[in-house]
């Protein structure tokens, strides 16, 4: 067995992916979650994958106390992985203080430990909204950091710059910050996926329920944007590709691999794919009809965003492996065996 690695939101949709492949990779895994946003029974599908049960611990990272005493009872915790924050982007413009709250106490409160336990590294779950709407495309690490369109978008930034501050006040850190695209799809055993609360935000378990009859009709919202279908572009990329991204994190971070401190990598697929070709991709995939309406804008969207993935792919020697076709599979697979667990 490997180093012990602390994922905390270890059972939301990332974070599940990640232990997942963390333990395939021989890590130990302690999981931290308030299961806010989650299920408990994401361990014991967890278990079902690897054959492993991970060590889960129910706690709110905000709570220090809490967090001293689990590092504490598991003394020897190598790196932390940290997903753990509230992530709706409408939800964050009405409740701000929430937002900041949540994600910028819950880093805090790990970046204050991390020294005084002996945790040599953190993996930080950023975001290409810190880029908003990049001037240059495909965008690199290098383009500038843009004003934030959201108290949620804000807060990825704002922890970029703690994990920066930190690092360079002295703290014995290694950071890495790995700026996701757009996270879709899930493991192809279907025992693990995305399983928002009430109506879904996100384009994906919108479609997929709307394929499965649990919703009347997805709306894309706008074709009269500048691209060549009118449609927004995002980098839709597969979760379990994303997961494995954050494995080749930790080791780099362990084998002491860094040639900074704090390192920064887009993780996506370098290709754009507009939310009108992604329906279509879906149903050629999956054979299932769609029932869609094209709607107004949404206020806040980025019109285009895709990565430059070049840095991990040659850094981190990281590269999103699975095809749109066979992601798009795997989520329709999820909302079918969701359907037959009797949740959605
Ligand atoms: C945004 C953030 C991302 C964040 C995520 C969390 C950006 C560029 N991305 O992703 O960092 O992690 O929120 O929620 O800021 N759409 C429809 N109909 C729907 C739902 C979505 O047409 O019912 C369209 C959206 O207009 C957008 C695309 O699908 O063009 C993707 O939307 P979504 O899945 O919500 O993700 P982002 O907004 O790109």
């Amino acid at each position: 067995m490997k180093e012990k690695i602390l994922v905390t939101g270890g059972t939301g949709y990332i974070g599940s992916h990640t232990v997942v492949e963390l333990q395939q990779a021989g890590y130990e895994v302690i999981i931290i979650d308030n299961l806010s946003n989650s299920n408990a029974d994401v361990v014991d599908n967890i278990e079902k994958i690897t054959g492993i049960r991970p060590t889960f611990i129910k706690l709110d990272c905000l709570d220090f106390d809490g967090l001293k005493a689990a590092f504490e009872a598991h003394k020897g915790i190598k790196a932390i992985i940290h997903f753990a924050a509230s992530k709706a982007v409408g939800e964050s413009v009405q409740k701000p203080l929430l937002y900041y709250r949540n994600n910028l106490v819950s880093l805090i409160n790990l970046l204050e430990l991390m020294p005084q336990y002996g945790v040599e590294g953190i993996v930080f779950s950023s975001s290409c909204t810190v880029y908003g709407q990049p001037d240059e495309l495909p965008v690199t690490e290098q383009a500038p950091i843009k004003k934030a369109e959201s108290p949620y978008g804000n807060t990825k930034q704002i922890n970029e710059e703690i994990v920066r501050d930190t690092v360079a006040s002295g703290a014995p850190i290694n950071a890495i910050l790995l700026r996701y695209f757009n996270p879709i799809g899930a493991h192809p055993t279907a025992l693990l996926g995305e399983l928002p609360n009430g109506v879904p935000q996100n384009l994906i378990p919108y479609l997929t329920q709307t394929a499965i009859g649990i919703r009347e009709k997805l709306s894309v919202f706008g074709d009269d944007y500048n691209t060549p279908d009118g449609s927004c572009i995002r980098d839709f990329i597969n979760v379990v590709d994303l997961a494995k991204a954050h494995v080749v994190a930790i080791n780099r971070i362990l084998e002491k691999k860094q040639e900074e401190q704090v390192e920064v990598f887009n993780i996506g697929t370098g290709r754009g794919l507009s939310v009108l070709e992604l329906i279509h991709a879906f149903e050629a995939s999956t054979g299932v009809k769609l029932n869609y309406q094209i709607v107004g804008r949404r206020a806040g969207d980025i019109e285009k965003v895709w990565a430059n993935p070049d840095r991990a792919n040659k850094v981190l020697g990281w590269k999103a492996e699975t095809s749109i076709e066979d992601t798009l599979r795997s989520a329709w697979n999820w909302q079918l065996k969701l359907r037959e667990r009797g949740i959605q």
